[in-house]
């Protein structure tokens, strides 16, 4: 990437997941679109901004020759991998990001703390200091996403410090932030906590999380928070904001248009002609709700009997953690469920309920998003949901209607458009899919339009134009000064 004098020119991101996952097969490597929300909203990013990515490529290397042939491979992606150790990577990833703080983050309680992934998350945050600490020049714009790296801004700020490079340090969240109580749970949090406030410029996806951060800043630490949108803690300024992250709907509006998806969406029509489609796409997570969106289907098969054949949940459920202990359990009792669901309601013309536990490539998705009359989301806790605004981007004909978990970030944005509910309410569920299939075409067209028009406003590259442009400004005013 050449410098320039304008520092959006020189931007660097830094995720642990980057946006391709490396595997090793037979003969060499393969590499795999990651799925999840942090890697589609920077993606999106993509053809409106310029920026070198750094992360962990999801693969321990040890011989310096494959370590440069997925280099080499990353580089067309301007992907920089962060090489760690296995144990290492493991104990910082499964063992304290997915098992300790992303549970807590989306407020499950019962979640144990153990020193030995917490010294791994640590060890990984200094790894990555260092590199970006040596890849940064002065005037570089830093912008690290996710809980996996909470420490790192307040790392990198002082390795930066040593090497006398100024830099812009910015950390986006892209999980729920949890009301202070709630965070009281891990012993470790100041530490969290002082990792970002380092930064320049923190960006939360919903104004609830952003102001339940700068509470846990003002009991927690003591900091000042009421000066507008700024902390002050110890001798830092730091902005915090909502930021609206989106998706890019115009892929799925050419994706649509692809003569193969369109030969794909009449297949399907033509499969579930007469029958109503439900879809839900989630990666297999308890923060999806996925078992309460069974159970709640179920009792809506039960309220419904007049609807016998008439109505089909298809569910992806994308694999997703598999080391960890928790979704493993998780994944069995998805399967008994469904199992037991299609046992009670099958009938020889068929079965309600169609469970894929696997990741569907990019057309397919897009084709069942387009014929899905319904698309239900159950999340118990969710930082925003971007497949809420994917279905959104596929209906431009059908108008379907978005079932929507009050308890995704999106809903706070997307209520009026959808139909909310509170997952943990089967009958209320229930209830909801009945209501949503039932909907007037007047109504679908007015709720369609509505959310058609916020995720249009809201792409990703007005949420990375947004965020950079604050950040940036930060950049020239220098850190430390009052602004609002
Ligand atoms: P989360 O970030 O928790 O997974 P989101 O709903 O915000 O939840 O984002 C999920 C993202 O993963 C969506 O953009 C969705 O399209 C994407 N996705 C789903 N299935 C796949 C897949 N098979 N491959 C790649 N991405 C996928
Ligand atoms: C969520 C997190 C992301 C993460 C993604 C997929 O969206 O906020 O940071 O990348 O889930 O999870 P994974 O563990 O596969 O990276």
């Amino acid at each position: 990437m050449e410098p320039t004098n304008d520092p959006k020119s020189n931007l660097i991101i830094v995720s642990n997941r980057l946006p391709l996952s490396i595997k090793r097969v037979e003969g060499g490597f393969e590499s795999s679109l990651s799925s999840g929300g942090l890697v589609t909203s920077l993606s999106g990013l993509t053809k409106s901004t310029r920026f070198q990515w750094f992360g962990w490529p999801g693969i321990e290397l040890k011989d310096p020759a494959d370590r440069e042939e997925v280099t080499k491979s990353l580089e067309e992606h301007n992907a920089i991998p962060i090489f760690l150790d296995k144990t290492l990577s493991q104990e910082h990833y499964n063992g304290f990001s997915n098992r300790i703080l992303w549970p807590i983050l989306h407020y499950q309680s019962g979640v144990s703390f153990d020193d030995t992934p917490w010294q791994a998350y640590r060890r990984v945050n200094e790894l990555f200091a260092d590199a970006i600490a040596d890849a940064a020049k002065s005037g570089t714009l830093i912008w690290v996403h996710d809980y996996h790296l909470m420490l790192l801004p307040e790392l990198l700020r002082n390795r930066l410090q040593e090497q006398g490079k100024s830099c812009a340090i910015g950390f986006s969240l892209h999980t729920p932030f949890p009301a202070g109580d709630f965070w009281r749970n891990l012993p470790v949090r100041k530490h969290l906590i002082e990792g970002l406030l380092s930064c320049d410029l923190i960006g939360f996806h919903t104004d609830e999380y952003k102001q339940n951060f700068i509470d846990t800043c003002a009991s927690l630490l003591g900091a000042r928070t009421e000066i507008g949108n700024q902390i002050q803690y110890k001798n830092r300024l730091v902005c915090i904001d909502k930021f609206i992250v989106g998706i890019d709907p115009q892929k799925f509006t050419e994706t649509l248009a692809k003569p193969e998806v369109q030969e794909r969406i009449r297949k399907l029509k033509d499969r579930y002609k007469g029958v109503k489609v439900i879809v839900g796409v989630d990666r297999l997570d308890h923060i999806k709700g996925l078992t309460q969106k069974l159970k709640g289907f179920d009792a809506f098969l039960d309220d419904h009997p007049e609807l016998e054949n008439k109505v089909i949940l298809i569910q992806v459920a994308v694999p997703s953690r598999e080391d960890v202990k928790e979704y493993q359990e998780l994944e069995r009792e998805l399967c008994t469920l469904a199992g037991k669901i299609n046992g009670k309601h099958a009938t020889p013309e068929g079965t309600p309920l169609l469970y894929m536990h696997r990741s569907v490539p990019f057309n397919e998705l897009a084709a069942l998003y387009s014929v899905a009359d319904v698309c239900l989301l159950t999340s118990t806790r969710d930082g925003m949901n971007l497949v809420s605004f994917e279905y959104v981007a596929c209906q431009q004909e059908r108008h379907g209607v978005l079932v929507l978990s009050e308890f995704a970030g999106a809903a706070s944005f997307m209520s009026e458009g959808s139909i909310p509910f509170h997952p943990a309410n089967i009958t209320e569920m229930s209830e909801a899919i009945f209501a949503a299939i039932n909907l007037s075409p007047e109504e679908r067209k007015k709720k369609y339009e509505r959310l058609r028009d916020f995720i249009n406003t809201n792409t990703s590259a007005k949420w990375g134009q947004t965020f950079t442009d604050k950040l940036s400004y930060r950049c020239i005013i220098g850190p430390g000064l009052l602004v609002s």
